[in-house]
């Protein structure tokens, strides 16, 4: 800077504050265009993999994709890299880079910490919001992976195109996502945030999560049609793909003890950032009693909708 502006002190200050201004509001300008920031317990979600690290292995064994040699891959929603590290890149030896991605910097970070590999690298993104995606990943990718993190997406269409953006034409993407409406947890919403101890924490809560969400099931009508695999595939069509296969599959899993889910759970329902710090473990303790009171048991029921799709065309 002193180099630049040849040792003239007076111009280097104004011009250092205008480029901390112009960094600020690129910063501010970023975080608008990540979804409300949902404060993920990285360490806690990590925990959790052995539990789903079985209901992705099968899911991936029973929708097989084409590999060929130097396939480029992305995983989004890569959250802890757990499923980015110790699942994808072994799907195939001719795999030549894998990009994981997530709009948490902490997840991001969290990632990079701890699942790292040398054809692996995570960057941070929405995938909602095309101006998030960088200009380099525009039909690059030839497989795109994604679990556990439709489901956090309001705009399901805008995504799908987004995704069609970043893959070449013939590319595949497998997409495996909760479709319960999960009775329990709504019932449990309900009613911690009329909850005289806990309510005033809930005051303007919208779950960033389609399960408790009615105005994002309003605008995703395939949410609560008979058939979610049908009115899902129909809008992965519209976007630009061919769908292979689409199912809805009940599973089923074991946590043993109630302390275990309660760990489990604490490490990712929304309503956890919302309550301070101090109080989080006294929370769960009554959440989980209204859980409880609403029929919840430790072998946790699920549906998992898997979509394989083949991209066919661009869409403008
Ligand atoms: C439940 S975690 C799943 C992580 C990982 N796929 C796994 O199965 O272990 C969902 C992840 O999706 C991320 N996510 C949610 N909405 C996203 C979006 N619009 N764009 C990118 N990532 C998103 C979250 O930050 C979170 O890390």
């Amino acid at each position: 800077m002193y180099a630049l502006c040849g040792g003239n002190q007076k111009f280097v200050i104004p011009v250092y504050r205008y480029m901390l201004l112009l960094f600020r509001s690129f910063k501010v300008k970023l975080a608008a265009r990540m979804p409300t920031e949902m404060k993920w317990d990285a360490q806690k979600f990590s925990s959790n993999f052995s539990n789903r690290r079985g209901l992705i292995e099968n899911a991936l064994m029973e929708y097989p994709l084409n590999w060929k040699s130097g396939d480029c891959i992305i995983d989004i929603g890569s959250g802890t890299g757990d499923v980015t590290k110790h699942l994808l890149l072994n799907l195939s030896p001719y795999i030549s880079e894998v990009v994981g991605v997530d709009c948490s910097q902490d997840m991001v970070q969290f990632a990079t910490e701890n699942s790292g590999d040398p054809r692996i690298s995570y960057a941070v993104a929405n995938i909602a919001e095309k101006s998030t995606l960088k200009p380099e990943w525009i039909s690059r990718f030839d497989k795109l992976f994604s679990f556990y993190t439709m489901h956090w997406i309001r705009d399901q269409v805008q995504t799908l195109r987004n995704m069609n953006s970043i893959l070449k034409v013939g590319a595949e993407i497998f997409l495996f996502f909760t479709a319960s409406h999960y009775k329990e947890l709504q019932y449990a919403s309900t009613k911690i945030t009329l909850d005289p101890e806990w309510k005033e924490y809930f005051m303007n809560f919208d779950p960033q999560i389609l399960y408790l969400n009615p105005s994002w099931q309003a605008e995703n009508l395939w949410w609560s049609s008979s058939d979610q695999a049908k009115g899902y595939a129909d809008i992965v069509q519209q976007c630009g793909f061919d769908v292979v296969k689409a199912n809805v599959h009940p599973v089923c899993t074991q946590y043993g003890s109630e302390e275990r889910l309660k760990e489990v759970l604490s490490g990712w329902i929304p309503h956890m950032a919302s309550v301070p710090k101090e109080k989080k473990a006294s929370f769960m303790n009554r959440f989980f009693q209204y859980l409880k009171e609403a029929g919840l048991q430790t072998e946790w029921k699920n549906l998992i909708l898997c979509v394989h799709a083949i991209k066919i065309s661009e869409v403008s």
